[in-house]
């Protein structure tokens, strides 16, 4: 299928990386695993925006045989949100998930129709002191990575006192040059001025360049609580840049939005993530009138910007500690890899009664740190010689007893 991908192993190492990462990280500023469903009405979505491409033109929507109308998620905000208002938890609520969204869009590098976001969000509270954790653990996970080339944008968008008058102004603004527009905004002007902000066409930019700017034009609670953000910001050593032109592609956005570039990235596609606050959407969604703010960061384009840095991940995972080499029977193979196993050491072995020399490739090819050698020497001495895969150490033989403490001692776990 277009725009989608299957990761075998060695590569899902990678991935494995990428979410026990994220899931370390996150678990020690409180958020607990959120599960929600990869289908959900179409209605829960279409509050991500009516004038968004997420809507309009990427939704895969259809009816199912119960004749409901049915999408597959094309992010999980919603998805947290119609939660959040399903089951009423006490706030704050501060939740974190992992897992695969699907758009509609043109496949190409770095832009897939199914792919994989780890997120979070946080509901009930309005402190920018929020904004400053949530974006400060966005780029704690790309620094935890090993990625040096982010950049971080932060913007404002205002709320429901200043967006309006701010968005006529705009509006105003653009439709004296409508015609300096590219094509799709001009036609797209009325229903939602602020996307000419961030379109990448020449065209746009241009007729943009001296337009109004919300940042400019927020209501006083709006400034200071981009004030109090940007100075948290500051005080924890984070550096960010002013992106006025920053109003994303989901239409939920209050207050502060922002997003991670990868410099490393090809500039179409350098988005690595990207979040905000959505103080309305819960109570859009039927909820009482609760804050919200969140992120989600895309897997794939953190991988295409490890490659691009020549950061290696998930190799530093440890592979098999050791892969038992049995060709006296097969009992020692049962019987060892199941206790190193218990032990909490990585373990596997050959299975059919393969010859040595089929087991030692097999153990060469298995990544392991050591072979564990059984023949009917060690056999009828209840002794395992131990043979080192990877430096190279002299072969030593030590009683079976021994070897969950050997094995720990030279892997140093
Ligand atoms: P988004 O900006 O639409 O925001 O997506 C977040 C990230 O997902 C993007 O920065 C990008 O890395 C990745 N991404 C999006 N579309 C694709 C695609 N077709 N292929 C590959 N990667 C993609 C959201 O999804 C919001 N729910 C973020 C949020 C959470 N806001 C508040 N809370």
């Amino acid at each position: 299928m277009p725009g989608t991908f299957d990761v075998l192993p060695p590569e899902s190492r990678r991935w494995e990386a990428l979410l026990a990462t994220f899931a370390r990280l996150v678990a020690s500023a409180g958020y607990g695993l959120l599960i929600t469903p990869t289908f959900e009405e179409l209605s829960v979505f279409q509050r991500v925006g009516e004038s968004t491409d997420v809507v309009r033109k990427e939704m895969y929507d259809f009816v199912d045989k119960g004749d409901r109308h049915i999408a597959l998620r094309p992010e999980v905000t919603a998805s947290a949100v119609r939660a959040f208002v399903q089951h009423h938890p006490t706030t704050p609520w501060k939740v974190w998930y992992a897992g695969s969204n699907f758009r509609y869009e043109k496949p190409q590098a770095g832009r897939y129709r199914e792919f994989h976001q780890v997120g979070i969000e946080a509901f009930g509270s309005a402190d920018p002191d929020l904004d400053v954790e949530v974006v400060a653990l966005g780029w704690e996970y790309y620094a935890a990575l090993g990625l040096q080339q982010v950049e971080l944008l932060v913007n404002s968008l205002g709320d429901g006192v200043c967006r309006p008058p701010y968005r006529a102004l705009l509006l105003q603004f653009l439709a004296e040059r409508r015609d300096q527009l590219c094509l799709e905004h001009r036609a797209r002007l009325e229903d939602n001025p602020l996307r000419a902000l961030d379109c990448k066409k020449p065209e746009c930019r241009k007729a943009t360049a001296d337009a109004p700017r919300q940042i400019d034009h927020l209501c006083e609670p709006c400034s200071l609580h981009l004030a109090r953000t940007r100075a948290g910001l500051d005080a924890l050593g984070i550096p960010y840049r002013i992106e006025t032109g920053l109003v994303r592609g989901l239409d939920y956005y209050t207050r502060t939005t922002f997003e991670y570039a990868g410099l490393a990235l090809d500039s179409a596609q350098n988005a690595l993530g990207g979040g905000g606050r959505y103080d309305g959407l819960v109570g859009e969604m039927g909820g009482p009138d609760t804050p919200g703010i969140g992120f989600a960061l895309g897997l794939e384009r953190i991988l295409l910007a490890l490659d691009a840095e020549g950061v290696e991940t998930g190799a530093a995972l440890p592979a098999l500690d050791a892969f038992v080499v049995d060709f006296a029977g097969g009992d020692a193979a049962r019987d060892l890899t199941a206790t190193l196993r218990a032990a909490g050491l990585r373990a596997d072995r050959a299975f059919d009664g393969r010859s040595p020399k089929s087991q030692f490739k097999s153990a060469d090819r298995s990544g392991a740190a050591m072979a564990l050698v059984v023949g009917p020497d060690e056999a009828a001495a209840g002794a395992v010689a131990i043979k080192d895969l990877r430096e190279g150490a002299p072969q030593v033989t030590v009683p079976r007893a021994d070897v969950v403490d050997e094995v720990r001692r030279r892997v140093g776990r």
